[in-house]
C-alpha cells in the first residue's frame, strides 16, 4: 500500500505509554503505523507563546512522529474550549454540561486550518490519510480547499449522539456537512453509525444508499461500523512478561486472600466512576457479610485538568471514595484504593490478571479498550469476569460480560455479587466467548477493514 498519514490531536511515543492514562487510541495507532511506511501528525502537546508552524520530525520504534506546538489561545479555545467544554460533553450525551462559545469554534476552526496548512504540503499524490476523532471534523474539508485530491478517511473514536441532541450544537449541520469530504467515515458501532444517518438525513435532507454510501448534495461518501481492537496477541504476551508477573505478585500479596475489584479510567465525568462508587458502596450495604472479602482498586489518572468539569468530578470522588472509605473501613481493610496515577501498560497487564473482577462501567463510551485488555490478561485456566456498561461500545462485541445499566446502583451491586460467586466453569465460558471477539477483531483488523473501505472506488464515482 502507499504511504499512510495519520493525523490526530494526540501524538504519542509508541512505547511505554500509559493505555489508563492516555485513551487507547494513541495506544493502537501506534501499532497501525508500525507496520506501514507512515507519517503521524499533530499537536505535540506543547504551548508556545506564539505559533511557529515549526514541524518537529522524530523516529521512534520504526514511526516517524511530526508535531507541531500551539499557542496559548489555541490550546484553550481549541482544545480546552470546543473539543473538550463542548463536543466531548454534547457527544458523551452530556448536554448538561456542554458550553457553547463563539470563540470555541473559532479556535477549533483555526486549529483545524494551521493542520491544513501544515500537512498539505507534506503529501505526495497516491498518500492515504487517515484523520482521527472529534478534534479534527473539519480538517479532510481543510484539505480539499488547498487542493488534496488523496483518499481521505475519518475515524470517531467517541459516540455519535443521537441527532436531537446534536441539533443543539449551534455549528451541527456545517460540521457535518464538511465531513462529506472524506471518502470513508467509520464508527465503533451500529448505534453511532445510525445517529449519524439520522442527522444527515432528517435534519440535512441526505439519503442513505447500498453499502453505506451517503449522499448530500453532490457528495457521496461511505459510512462504515469498524469497532477498534487491542492488540490482542501482544498484550497476552505482555500480561506473561517480567513487569507484569511483578505487578501480579505485589497485588496478590496486598491482597491478602480477598478478591480484587479493578477500575482503570481516565479521570472522566464520562466514565461513571461516582455511580461506580456508589454501585460497590450498595454491594458493601446490602452484603455485609462480603465486606472484608474483597476490595476494589480504582486507577485514575486525572486528565483535561484545565476544565472546570474535570476539575469538580475530581473533587466529587475525592469526597466520595473518602466517605465510603470512612463509612466502612476497619483497622485491617479498606474498601477503596483509590489511586490518581497513571501505570505503564505492562504494570496494567499484571493488575488486570490478578484482579477477580474488572468493572469498567462508563455511561457513555465510544468503545473502552480497557475491557478488552482486561480480558486479554486473565488467566485462561482461572480467568475473572468483566462487568462491564451496556452504554459502552465494547457491549455491542463482548456480549457474554456480565453487563449493566451503570446508573443502577442495585445492578452493580447484583453484578458483582453474581461474579464474586462465578463458578470456574461459567468463568471459563464466558471468557472464551469475549476473548474469541477480541480475537478475531483485534487492531489489525480494525485497521485492515477502515483502510479496505478507503482503497474501494470512490463513493459516488
Ligand atoms: C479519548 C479520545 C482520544 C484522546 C484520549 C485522551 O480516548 O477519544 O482522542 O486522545 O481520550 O484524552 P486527551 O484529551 O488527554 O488527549
Amino acid at each position: 500500500m502507499s504511504r499512510l498519514i495519520v493525523i490526530s490531536n494526540r501524538v504519542s511515543a509508541p512505547k511505554g505509554s500509559q493505555s489508563g492514562a492516555q485513551g487507547g487510541l494513541a495506544v493502537a495507532l501506534a501499532s497501525a503505523l508500525r507496520e506501514h511506511d507512515g507519517l503521524w501528525f499533530g499537536w505535540s502537546g506543547e504551548r508556545i507563546d506564539t505559533f511557529t508552524g515549526e514541524i518537529d520530525y522524530q523516529v521512534n520504534q520504526g514511526v516517524t512522529t511530526a508535531t507541531i506546538d500551539l499557542e496559548d489561545q489555541d490550546i484553550d479555545e481549541y482544545y480546552n474550549g470546543y473539543a473538550n467544554r463542548t463536543l466531548w460533553p454534547l457527544f458523551h450525551y452530556r448536554v448538561d454540561l456542554a458550553e457553547y462559545e463563539r470563540d470555541f469554534a473559532g479556535g477549533y476552526q483555526r486549529v483545524n486550518a494551521r493542520f491544513a496548512d501544515m500537512v498539505a504540503p507534506l503529501l505526495e499524490a497516491d498518500d492515504v490519510v487517515w484523520i482521527q476523532d472529534y478534534h479534527l471534523f473539519p480538517l479532510g474539508d481543510e484539505l480539499r480547499q488547498r487542493g488534496c485530491g488523496n483518499r481521505l478517511g475519518f475515524f470517531l473514536h467517541i459516540p455519535w449522539p443521537p441527532r436531537r441532541l446534536l441539533s443543539i450544537l449551534p455549528e451541527a449541520a456545517e460540521l457535518v456537512r464538511r465531513m462529506f469530504a472524506y471518502d470513508v467515515i467509520g464508527f465503533h458501532t451500529a448505534e453511532w453509525l445510525e445517529s449519524f444517518l439520522d442527522f444527515v438525513r432528517l435534519e440535512l435532507g441526505g439519503t442513505i444508499g447500498a453499502d453505506g454510501i451517503v449522499t448530500l448534495g453532490d457528495r457521496s461518501v461511505r459510512a462504515l461500523v469498524c469497532p477498534i481492537g487491542i492488540d490482542t496477541p501482544e498484550f497476552v504476551e505482555l500480561a506473561a512478561g517480567v513487569p507484569a508477573r511483578l505487578a501480579y505478585r505485589k497485588m496478590r500479596d496486598s491482597a491478602d486472600g480477598r478478591d480484587m475489584i479493578v477500575g482503570v479510567d481516565r479521570l472522566d465525568y464520562s466514565k461513571g466512576l461516582e455511580e461506580r462508587f456508589l454501585g460497590y458502596e450498595r454491594f458493601l450495604v446490602e452484603h455485609p457479610e462480603e465486606r472484608k472479602e474483597v476490595f476494589l482498586l480504582q486507577i485514575a489518572p486525572p486528565s483535561r485538568g484545565a476544565v472546570g468539569s474535570y476539575q469538580r468530578i475530581r473533587d466529587t470522588l475525592q469526597g466520595l471514595s473518602g466517605r465510603i472509605n470512612g463509612a466502612y473501613a476497619d483497622v485491617d481493610w479498606v474498601p477503596i484504593r483509590y489511586v490518581n496515577q497513571g501505570y505503564g501498560r505492562d504494570t496494567l497487564a499484571g493488575i488486570y490478571r490478578a484482579a477477580k473482577i474488572g468493572l469498567v462501567t462508563p455511561l457513555r463510551d465510544g468503545m473502552n479498550l480497557v475491557a478488552k485488555e482486561y480480558v486479554a490478561a486473565q488467566d485462561p485456566e482461572d480467568p475473572g469476569v468483566l462487568i462491564l456498561s451496556r452504554f459502552a461500545g465494547a457491549a455491542a462485541q463482548l456480549t457474554e460480560a456480565i453487563l449493566v445499566n451503570p446508573y443502577s446502583a442495585e445492578e452493580v451491586s447484583d453484578a458483582i455479587l453474581k461474579a464474586m460467586r462465578m463458578d470456574r466453569a461459567e468463568r471459563i465460558r464466558r471468557w472464551r466467548a469475549c476473548m474469541d471477539s477480541i480475537e478475531s477483531q483485534d487492531i489489525n483488523w480494525w485497521r485492515q477493514t477502515f483502510l479496505d473501505a478507503l482503497m474501494l472506488p470512490r463513493a459516488g464515482a
